[in-house]
């Protein structure tokens, strides 16, 4: 695996295998590696040529008072990881190799990017639409592969690169649980022992939620407010949970077929998110 930390020598790499009419595949992301990154790349490695890696705590996606300056920065460890999966390109810029200072140039998504995460984490999906339309000019690659765990990013991000005509496919892969059905998330190393028991609670509640709603229960706010109380009596303190039409994020209606449940819930100092997605 071949590392760089400037625009200028990853396309020096990236430039011959366009020449030579190969593919490539990327995979953003901020490091503190985990099996369900590691899942991206496995799913990357089918799709194309050559799979090029980010690793970059975006600062910009990060509000005050949340957790840029302690997120976990594990570079050596992350390394070795792309290393196994047989990564070809690592990039791994400093901040000052991809923001200017000056710069004044923000990508944002209206009306997806205020709703759930994005209405207690204002300015967050911003910051994702941006970094992410920035690395995709940098490394332009065929296809991206993010995690549906993050099921609000990735609408946004799909709305971004159709809206702006990126040259690019996006394909979503499946979340990586541990056995406990938690799942996987860097955010998790920050739960304490005591909370680890509770956390796979979220998970639980969202598959009770999806049991509701295929058994023909109709109304969603009732089972909303059901999960919420749950959720709160297991410790959390629940940020929302909605069960959504899949297409556009908007509440769903009994007439919906193609749904998703997103939830968010703080556990002591960790916010976890997570979703179900089906078809009824
Ligand atoms: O999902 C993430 O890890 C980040 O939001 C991303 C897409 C790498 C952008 O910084």
């Amino acid at each position: 695996m071949q590392t760089v930390n400037t625009v200028s020598d990853l396309r020096a790499i990236i430039t011959p295998w366009r020449l030579a009419n190969e593919s490539v595949a990327f995979v953003p992301t901020m490091g503190n590696l985990h099996s369900g990154h590691l899942q991206l790349v496995n799913e990357a490695k089918k799709t194309a040529d050559h799979v090029v890696v980010s690793i970059f705590v975006n600062p910009t996606q990060f509000g005050a008072g949340e957790d840029f300056e302690t997120y976990p920065r594990t570079e050596h460890e992350d390394r070795e990881k792309l290393e196994d999966a047989d990564t070809d390109l690592l990039f791994l810029p400093a901040v000052a190799e991809v923001y200017s200072q000056d710069a004044k140039t923000t990508v944002t998504v209206t009306g997806l990017s205020d709703l759930y995460c994005g209405a207690s984490r204002p300015g967050h999906f911003s910051g994702v639409a941006t970094i992410v339309c920035k690395l995709f000019n940098i490394v332009q690659p065929d296809i991206a592969l993010f995690g549906l765990k993050d099921f609000q990013q990735l609408a946004i991000i799909r709305t971004m690169v159709r809206d702006l005509n990126i040259p690019v496919e996006i394909i979503g892969i499946d979340t990586v649980r541990e056995s406990n059905g938690l799942a996987m998330s860097s955010r998790n190393g920050y739960l304490t022992d005591d909370e680890k028991k509770i956390a796979p609670r979220l998970y639980r509640s969202l598959c009770a939620a999806q049991d509701a709603v295929l058994a023909g229960r109709h109304t969603f706010p009732d089972i909303e407010q059901q999960a919420l109380q749950f959720l709160q009596e297991a410790g959390f303190r629940p940020d929302y949970f909605f069960v959504c039409r899949s297409s556009d994020l908007q509440k769903a209606t009994g007439e919906d077929v193609d749904l998703v449940i997103l939830a968010a819930a703080k556990l002591g100092k960790t916010r976890l998110i997570d979703n179900v997605h089906f078809s009824r």
